[in-house]
């Protein structure tokens, strides 16, 4: 396999629709580890993913027509498909939270607005470097969460998929807005800028979703409770703090997220999930990306 095209994506980007139903009456209403602040916390980030993924998506095919490389065109329809259908599963999640008196809809349209005030105050460019920082933040977390065991003991079994699935796809697709952004001419002080503000940005408004659902929860109350989980995710043995020398990796000039070997890692799980044994074999229909693309 070569590595040193960065424009090719030797394992491919297949999309994949999964139709998962999220029902408040068949889940744990804590799903992860029964905790209520680590619960809370995952659906803070399938809260922003809707809303997130559709600006990642409008951010890169913005300049989908500037793109000469068939592989790179090829990548771009999967990304775009593979995107379009987390967007899908995601909004029927978040309908879950909105049955458990969660304020879903809420921080939905408030994201909204956030991102159509970016979008009006901000050139293409930075939107696609802002998509590159993004997708750098969803290719580590979704590694860890292929890589990190301790999930797939704390998840529901109801919930665990998407999420293993959609972890997969990041990782699969972690290329596509970078190659866009150097291949269209994108610099490197505007992307490590654009990471800093992006992390501010990113970092304050997780905050406040999680502040908000654990307020709607009752939960923010629970200091202890709220500490665990902090350190659960923060702290020293945590599921975070070991991403830090990758997320700085990203301040290289010469980084490329192909330097982050997760070839063997994504073979792994297509078969752990949709193998002959695979845990979603009977539920995977495959998207044809072209459809996708023209909606
Ligand atoms: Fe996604
Ligand atoms: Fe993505």
């Amino acid at each position: 396999m070569s590595t040193t095209d960065n424009s090719a994506n030797a394992l491919g980007i297949p999309p994949r629709r999964l139709d998962m139903r999220f029902d408040a009456q068949e889940m744990e209403r804590y799903w992860y580890g029964q905790d209520p602040f680590l619960t809370l916390f995952w659906g803070s980030l399938s809260l922003l993913f809707p809303e997130g993924e559709r600006f990642f998506v409008a951010a890169v095919r913005h300049y989908r027509d500037q793109i000469q490389d068939p592989q790179l065109l090829t990548d771009i329809a999967g990304f775009i498909a593979q995107e379009a259908m987390h967007t899908r599963e995601h909004e029927a999640l978040n309908a879950m939270l909105n049955q458990q008196h969660l304020p879903a809809a809420e921080i939905d349209a408030q994201l909204h607005k956030l991102l159509a005030w970016v979008t009006r105050l901000t050139s293409p460019r930075l939107r696609l470097a802002a998509t590159c920082a993004l997708e750098h933040y969803t290719a580590l977390m979704g590694e860890q969460l292929l890589r990190d065991q301790r999930h797939q003991h704390m998840a529901d079994a109801k919930m665990l998929p998407v999420w293993l699935w959609h972890a997969l796809e990041e990782t699969e697709h972690k290329t596509v807005a970078y190659d866009v952004y150097e291949q269209t001419g994108g610099g490197y002080a505007l992307r490590v800028g654009t990471m800093a503000l992006t992390t501010v940005v990113f970092v304050a408004f997780t905050a406040y979703t999680q502040v908000r659902m654990l307020q709607a929860d009752g939960q923010l109350g629970k200091v202890r409770q709220n500490l665990r989980g902090l350190n659960y995710l923060f702290g020293p043995r945590g599921l975070f703090l070991g991403l830090s020398g990758k997320f700085l990796d990203y301040f290289k000039p010469g980084f490329h997220p192909r330097q982050h070997d997760t070839d063997a890692l994504v073979e792994s799980w297509r078969e752990r999930l949709f193998g002959a044994q695979g845990l979603l074999r009977d539920q995977v229909k495959m998207v044809k990306t072209r459809t996708v693309q023209a909606a």
